[in-house]
């Protein structure tokens, strides 16, 4: 199978890159290299069935020759980072909205199958507990550039699921809950490379907020398999799935476990969310995905623990890559 990658040298896309050309696909990514990187690519670059293109999914002329000679399309390319989408939000709502619009008229032009990438994002503050696919959304104003990527990506979904309807292309969605490991930045706002590098440096882990906001973290080869069982599924198709781990902790209990598994002298130090993201930043108590329909149809549970993460981010950072 030949696979078009939007997104491919992110960080999910390169490790879903490696998996591919691991048992023997073939693989085209476009990215612009926005968020993402060539040095995540290092490993395979020279890989016989890898072909990268640096170009814009906002490029209709270069998605649709692109999609024309691939045979699944796996849309990943996205404006992400609470950074990011606070300092940058009109560039990153035209990234989300209108690159995936223009995606899907090359992929519903050409009729191929297509993963989208959604996030555990569009619930927004739902904190009522496991959220399952059929949970409520929770936003906030519009006019807050912190939802603005919920929206989008709500609406990414939308379009992707009434365009495979109308056009008749097989469409698959997966919902990435907090997604972590090698190759991630910390500097778009993503918290646990942010905390193992601090902790790697001797420096405060700065929580934002008290710290008593949970989350789960999934190790990103869990996430990888997961999309994997998914885009192999006929029985996926028109389906959306929530992928994470469920393993809840706070942010406190985070800050805490990095500085064990690193054997760090770091202290841990608290801002203020209105300080670390500016005014009027509003945030989830919880977030906790509800994985039993990953479970129950595609046999999938994740299984790297919290130290396994931790330890392979200390790992690759440890080595200056
Ligand atoms: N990492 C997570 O925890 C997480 C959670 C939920 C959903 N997701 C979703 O997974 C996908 C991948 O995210 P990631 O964590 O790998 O982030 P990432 O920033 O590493 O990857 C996004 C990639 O898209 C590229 N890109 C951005 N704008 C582009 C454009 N106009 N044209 C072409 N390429 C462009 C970037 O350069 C980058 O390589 C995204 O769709 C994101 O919404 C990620």
């Amino acid at each position: 199978m030949k696979f078009l990658i939007t997104g491919g040298a992110g960080f999910i896309g390169s490790h879903l890159t490696d998996a591919l050309l691991e048992r023997g696909d073939s693989v085209v990514i476009v990215d612009n290299l926005e968020t993402g990187s060539a040095k995540n690519l290092a490993g395979v670059i020279d890989h016989p069935n890898l072909e990268f293109v640096t170009g814009s999914i906002l490029d209709a002329e270069l998605m649709d020759s692109l999609v024309g000679r691939v045979d699944h399309v796996l849309h990943l390319a996205a404006a992400l980072g609470v950074f990011n989408i606070v300092n940058k939000p009109l560039e990153s709502l035209v990234t989300n909205i209108r690159g995936t619009e223009v995606v899907l008229e090359a992929v519903a032009k050409h009729k191929k199958p297509m993963l989208l990438t959604s996030t555990s994002e569009i619930y927004g503050k739902n904190s009522s507990g496991p959220l399952n696919e059929e949970s409520d959304r929770i936003v906030g104003s519009p006019l807050k550039s912190r939802w603005s990527y919920s929206e989008a990506k709500a609406i990414d979904e939308s379009f992707a699921y009434f365009s495979a309807q109308e056009h008749g292309f097989p469409i698959r969605i997966v919902r990435l809950f907090n997604t972590v490991g090698p190759r991630q930045v910390g500097h778009y706002g993503m918290v646990v490379p942010r905390f193992v590098a601090a902790a790697l440096a001797g420096e405060p882990l700065m929580v934002y907020g008290t710290g008593a906001q949970s989350r789960c973290f999934c190790h990103v080869a869990d996430a990888v398999a997961g999309i994997l069982n998914v885009i192999d599924s006929e029985a996926a198709i028109g389906e959306v799935f929530n992928v994470g781990n469920n393993k809840e902790m706070t942010i406190a209990q985070l800050a805490q476990a990095v500085i064990h598994e690193t054997g760090s002298t770091s202290k841990i130090e608290y801002m203020e969310y209105e300080k670390a993201y500016g005014k009027g930043f509003e945030d989830m108590e919880r977030r906790v995905p509800d994985i039993s329909k990953m479970e129950r149809v595609l046999a999938w549970t994740p299984k790297r623990s919290l130290a396994e993460i931790i330890g392979d981010i200390a790992t690759e950072m440890g080595k200056g890559a």
